[in-house]
């Protein structure tokens, strides 16, 4: 029997696509599940393949060449321990064990720790690009230590999707640093995706378009500025009929999305950090009120819609829409790339955000044309703060800035729901406004709970003083 080169546990849906890219790259698999007979299954669809079944952990690890690699693709939290508790008593010094799941990145950062005791690397890879990226190219953000990336470096680029700037992986930073990406990934997902759904609502209600319209409207945006996987996938949807009725099937789905929980890390961990990400924290209440169908179904029937009709000139609507769904989605984008720096910061990464707006160019869901303009601001200026301070998206969002608003107000003053675009604009407008109405915030801190508040006059470093408010 050929010894196996690199180890998959766990045989869902990205263990078995991943186990398929990795042993078409001619490097021997060795694969186990819980479940045997998903092993058997897995082995008989692929025979002829150098693909090894096994029956437990401690023949997983026997079947390896040493140093081992072996991957867990298993869902986050209790099953990636209980994996890695019947896998760790029978690695070596020197092995590396992967956790290519969604896993929180504090978990991860403990692992680490933890194996590092035993001498074996512990990487906590971000994969993404669903079903499709595992089994034929997938953007990969692994975090771990140097040592433990040239051990995985030749089998991940082989597997990552490729785009015109290399493989779409890299090595993220240590630890917690590529499932942080990952969660960040996910946030920037569930806003982009809110502001497509956005987008479809302000077409369909707002110009009364019907499906196959819609699709021709983003099929032709989708060759410009906005070009990304969520709009081609879009177009994709809008097209497809539903077999029993003839309807477009998107129109036959209930209205209630479901979520698994990145998008809400995404947001709490920016709250912890203290980056504002209303446009992410916007998707993900959005996705909470859309699964309150009933609540939502009885308030409809007694708060009247206030849309009486379309708008006479869809043109110029529609036109007005993609400016205001690219100006939205640089704004959401912007906050990701925020939330990772401040991540960076408070565990020391030295995350490269230029690097990882290259590897988001190609396999992963949010990749986008947009992502060339955000490498081009990091290559240029590392430590660049806020992304709207580089020259080419602010540019961008200024142009938009009439079309975006003349969007919002309309959704608004006719009671069309825009969450995401209303907290793209609202973010922008407060980070381009040099004096906020927080001085009031202070005041009435200081009046209540003397919680003091700095003078104008008194410089950067102003002392904090009270005031006589009684
Ligand atoms: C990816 C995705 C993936 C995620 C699903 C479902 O990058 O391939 O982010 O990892 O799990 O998209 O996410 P929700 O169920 O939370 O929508």
């Amino acid at each position: 029997m050929t010894r196996s080169r690199f180890g998959i546990a766990g045989l869902g849906v990205m263990g078995r696509n991943l186990a398929l890219n990795i042993e078409e790259h001619g490097v021997p698999v060795a694969v186990w599940d819980v479940e045997r007979a998903a092993v058997e299954r897995f082995t008989e669809r692929n025979a002829g393949k150098q693909i090894t079944g096994v029956k437990s952990l401690e023949e997983l690890a026997r079947a390896i060449e040493r140093p081992r690699r072996i991957m867990m693709l298993v869902p986050a939290g209790e099953a990636v321990e209980q994996t890695l508790a019947g896998i760790l008593a029978h690695l070596d010094a020197g092995d590396v064990l992967i956790d290519g799941g969604n896993s929180w990145f504090l978990d991860t950062r403990e692992r680490s720790r933890r194996l590092e005791a035993a001498k074996i690397h512990f990487v906590g890879a971000g994969i993404s690009g669903g079903e499709d990226g595992a089994r034929f190219g997938a953007s990969l953000m692994p975090g771990c230590t140097a040592e433990a990336w040239q051990a995985i470096r030749p089998v991940f680029e082989a597997i990552a999707a490729r785009s015109d700037s290399g493989p779409c992986v890299t090595r993220v930073g240590p630890d917690g640093a590529g499932h942080f990406v990952k969660i960040v990934h996910n946030g920037i997902e569930y806003a982009d995706m809110q502001l497509i759904a956005e987008t479809y609502e302000l077409l369909r209600r707002g110009a009364g378009m019907a499906a196959d319209e819609m699709a021709a409207v983003f099929e032709e945006w989708n060759r410009g500025p906005l070009q990304s996987f969520l709009i081609e996938i879009t177009v994709r949807i809008l097209r497809v009929r539903d077999p029993e009725t003839g309807q477009p099937l998107v129109d036959r789905i209930v209205d209630k999305a479901g979520q698994k929980g990145t998008g809400k890390w995404a947001s709490s961990a920016a709250l912890d950090l203290a980056v504002a990400v209303p446009t992410i924290t916007a998707a993900v209440d959005a996705r909470l009120i859309s699964s309150c169908k009933a609540e939502r179904k009885a308030l409809s029937a007694v708060a009247a819609a206030l849309l009486s009709s379309p708008v006479p000139d869809r043109g110029r609507f529609a036109d007005d829409l993609h400016d205001a769904l690219l100006a939205s989605r640089i704004c959401a984008y912007a906050q990701g790339m925020s939330l990772i720096r401040a991540g960076s910061e408070r565990w020391s990464w030295n995350i490269d955000l230029g690097e990882i707006a290259r590897i988001w160019k190609g396999g992963c869901i949010i990749q986008a044309r947009l992502l060339d303009t955000i490498m081009r601001a990091y290559e240029k200026q590392r430590e660049l703060s806020n992304l709207l301070l580089a020259e080419e998206p602010r540019k961008a969002i200024a142009e938009r800035s009439g079309p975006w608003r003349r969007t919002v107000s309309f959704a608004q003053s006719n009671g069309l729901a825009v969450p995401g675009m209303s907290a793209s604009l609202a973010w922008y407008d407060a980070w381009r406004t040099a004096d906020l109405p927080q001085n009031l915030t202070q005041a009435q801190r200081d009046l209540f709970g003397a919680h003091g508040y700095q003078r104008k006059d008194g410089g950067e470093e102003a002392p904090v003083v009270h005031g006589e408010w009684k």
